[in-house]
């Protein structure tokens, strides 16, 4: 880290001694102060409900401009990324730190192709849930039984079992979540086939069938390798921060990512793209476009509890960048299927013009977020509604692990282990039963 050419001074109004704090700065964005030796200098922690104020590592992965509207990762635009790059690049990128050339790019694609397949044995792990679980529920069941099939790649501390970790996590995660389908459909198993592309692979794995063969519709499977793309990464946001906090006690890398795929599955994160779609499909139910502005009522109204999902961000005070690149998508994908007029995407496009114009929204910021087309573009690609948290989880498995294994390769990682401000009673004696 950079020492700023600054420090911080925190000083007391109860005339306890003041304390220098040094400042650093990154490569871009904020600097932050160091307050490592707060507690042991003053006997008091800081406090941040929510992280709002705090860096809680250093990262070099992935870096968001929320008031430009900006994501980069490992400094490319993600516009430029999601349009001359594919998804598995990606992944290059965010292990590694920079775009593989021509040689690495076909020996990385190869590697991840080569590890698609699953032990044979999880699909009897799978056969124990009922055939109506949700698909999140299912996934971080087998995504945490993977450490009990894979156990050459479970010590966290070798820098092998990492990097053979990860390959097989993104290799493996279409073959799972496309498992999970086929399992709450009660059809086949399709075991992958690695001449297709991972987008091509996973969508057959999907939606063919041993009965006949499936060709892969070009303009849909470029659709989910952005999809991937947009998702593979958001630096430190709960998931991510989930993971790292797991893996920070040295579990092993497939239990820490099944912690990620339970905290993404909430409504205010990943679980937001089926929540937003729930949303547009009640709207339109109860009456559609006409609607919208009772239903927008109810958004603003705070004791309603209603929510505008796919709207609003803790880092974006700005059009998510990757909500452009997904409308544009969504465009894509409805022409192509012939669903130009589809109705939800009428009612999102008027909910989004309605809420860009209201002071409500406007005065908060409030901007469509990543998740509010794409369940637009999953539902018209066939996927279930209750499977797009899954998609994302697929997408983002290796922003997590790239995360994971740079705090464990960092020289300055230790366990995390928040403090608290305690507001419960002070010390007392247990009384006697008849005195409760
Ligand atoms: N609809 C209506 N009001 C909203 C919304 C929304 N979607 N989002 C925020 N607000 C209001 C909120 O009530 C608050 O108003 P006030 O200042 O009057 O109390 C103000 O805007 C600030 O919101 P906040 O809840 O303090 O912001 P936060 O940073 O804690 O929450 C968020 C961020 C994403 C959880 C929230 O915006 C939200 O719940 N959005 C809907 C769920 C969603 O789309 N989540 C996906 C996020 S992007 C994908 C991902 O990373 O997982």
């Amino acid at each position: 880290m950079k020492l700023a050419d600054h420090k911080a001074t925190l000083s007391f109004s109860n005339g306890a001694p003041s304390m220098e704090l040094p400042v650093y700065a990154g490569t871009i964005g904020p600097d932050v102060i160091d307050i490592r030796k707060l507690y042991g200098q003053t006997g008091m922690f800081t406090y941040d409900p929510g992280f709002l104020s705090t860096a809680s590592c250093q990262s070099a992965i992935t870096y968001i401009d929320g008031d430009k509207g900006e994501l980069l990762y490992r400094g490319y635009p993600i516009e430029q990324i999601a349009t001359q790059c594919d998804y598995l690049d990606t992944c290059y990128l965010l292990l590694n730190g920079d775009l593989p050339n021509e040689g690495e790019r076909n020996d990385f694609h190869k590697l991840i192709l080569n590890h698609t397949m699953v032990n044979e044995q999880m699909q009897f792990f799978l056969r124990g849930f009922r055939r109506d679980a949700h698909p999140m529920a299912v996934l971080t069941g087998l995504i945490g039984a993977l450490s009990a099939f894979y156990h050459d790649s479970t010590d966290i501390n070798n820098p092998e079992h990492r990097r053979i970790a990860a390959i097989r996590l993104i290799a493996k995660m279409p073959t799972l979540v496309s498992m999970a389908y086929k399992y709450g459909v009660g059809q086949p198993y399709m075991y992958p086939r690695n001449e297709l592309s991972y987008a091509g692979n996973f969508l057959r794995m999907m939606f063919g069938t041993p009965c006949e063969d499936y060709v892969v519709n070009p303009v849909l499977e470029r659709a989910l390798d952005r999809i991937f793309i947009l998702h593979a990464d958001h630096e430190q946001n709960a998931s991510t921060s989930t993971v790292r906090l797991c893996g920070s006690s040295g579990t092993n890398p497939f239990a820490a990512i099944a912690a990620g795929v339970a905290c993404l599955w909430g409504p205010a994160h990943g679980g937001a793209n089926e929540a937003c779609l729930n949303m547009l499909e009640d709207i339109q139910a109860s009456g559609g476009i006409a609607k919208v502005g009772e239903f927008m009522n109810q958004v603003k109204d705070k004791n309603s509890g209603v929510k505008l999902m796919g709207f609003g961000h803790r880092v974006y005070k700005n059009y998510d960048p990757r909500a452009k690149m997904m409308q544009e998508t969504c465009n894509e994908v409805l022409s192509e299927l012939g669903l130009e007029n589809d109705p939800l995407f009428k009612l999102a496009k008027e909910l989004e013009k309605i809420a860009l114009e209201d002071d409500y929204f406007v005065q908060r910021k409030l901007y469509p977020n990543v998740d509010f087309y794409s369940g637009i573009v999953q539902r018209a690609i066939g996927i279930p509604v209750n499977l797009f948290t899954g998609i994302f989880a697929l997408a983002r498995t290796v922003g997590w692990i790239a995360q994971l294994n740079e705090m464990i390769g960092d020289p300055e990682y230790k366990i995390g282990r928040p403090r608290q401000l305690f507001t419960g009673s002070p010390r007392r004696d247990v009384p006697t039963l008849i005195k409760r």
